[in-house]
């Protein structure tokens, strides 16, 4: 039997692969993190916006896996970033985990609250204990620039969408300069990377599935990626981005792809400000 891939942990603590866990639910949501757990996987993200914490939280105790062993990722919800909401939505999903996630996350920059004042929300939860370590997610280089002053250095990463038809270098760069990991969501552009003409062209190259291009592109800039499968074959294809290296020539080529409106997931109160 090969032994299982070694899975690098990035800057700021971070294991390099994980599992998404969206739109999973209830027993689905449940059989995908115990069958990540069992090949190796140890970094699961959720959030309170998916409704599985409790789902995720059961697969975690059935492992046997020491908790300790396993990155754990919840995201706040943004109807629940007020100051009335902010720490009750934040201890239901500690009561729902188990215990405190190793890293909260503000899910959406705020619709309608200050930024400020919910990134001060964030680090009070971090105070109290109520998580290990504090991010973002979907914060523009501006936005996650604030809230590493507001913070005082203490946001370890910014959950974005991250893949090779979107060019996020602008927000790869502030992240590297601010101390921050970046973690791709959609890493596959929910499949639609995989259809792209070079990294097709690739894949026969290297002989390997497209979706393993796509995701070594992502980790060898440093980049954490958390693809979501319900299959153990691809889940363990996903696992072989982490043994081998892309060219530089192939990084660089792979990078050109990207356009600003490659962007997938972007909801209205977004509009003009991703720039
Ligand atoms: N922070 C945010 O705002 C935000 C937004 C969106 C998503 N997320 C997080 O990011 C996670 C990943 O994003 P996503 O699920 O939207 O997109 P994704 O991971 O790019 O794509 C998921 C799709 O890729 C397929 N897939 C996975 N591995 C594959 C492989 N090796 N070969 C072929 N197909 C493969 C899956 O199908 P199969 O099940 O058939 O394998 C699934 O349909 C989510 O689950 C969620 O946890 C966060």
């Amino acid at each position: 039997m090969p032994a299982a891939p070694v899975i690098p942990i990035l800057p700021n603590g971070i294991p390099a692969l994980g599992l998404g866990t969206f739109p999973l639910r209830g027993d689905d949501a449940t059989r995908a993190v115990a069958m990540a757990l069992e090949i190796g996987l140890r970094h699961i993200d959720t959030a309170q916006m998916y409704a599985n914490e409790a789902d995720v939280a059961k697969a975690l105790r059935a492992s046997g896996i020491p908790r300790e062993q396993v990155y754990v990722v919840t995201k706040v919800d943004p109807s629940n970033l007020s100051q009335s909401r902010f720490a009750a939505s934040v201890a239901r999903s500690v009561e729902d985990l188990g215990g405190p996630p190793d890293l909260l996350l503000i899910h959406w920059p705020p619709p309608d609250e200050d930024l400020d004042a919910v990134v001060g929300r964030l680090v009070e939860e971090k105070n109290k204990g109520m998580a290990r370590a504090i991010g973002v997610s979907n914060f523009t280089p501006a936005m996650m620039r604030r809230a590493q002053t507001v913070a005082q250095g203490a946001i370890i990463a910014n959950q974005v969408e991250f893949h090779p038809l979107l060019d996020q270098r602008e927000v790869l760069k502030e992240a590297r300069d601010l101390g921050i990991t970046l973690t791709a969501y959609c890493p596959l552009a929910r499949g639609k990377a995989l259809q792209a003409e070079l990294i097709r062209a690739m894949a026969s190259a290297y002989g390997r599935p497209a979706s393993e291009i796509v995701l070594r592109w992502i980790l060898q800039q440093g980049v954490a990626a958390i693809p979501m499968t319900t299959k153990r074959g691809n889940a363990l294809s996903n696992l072989n981005a982490t043994g081998f290296e892309l060219s530089g020539h192939d990084m660089t080529a792979l990078s050109s792809l990207g356009t600003r409106g490659g962007r997938l997931v972007s909801p209205s109160w977004m509009n003009g400000r991703w720039d």
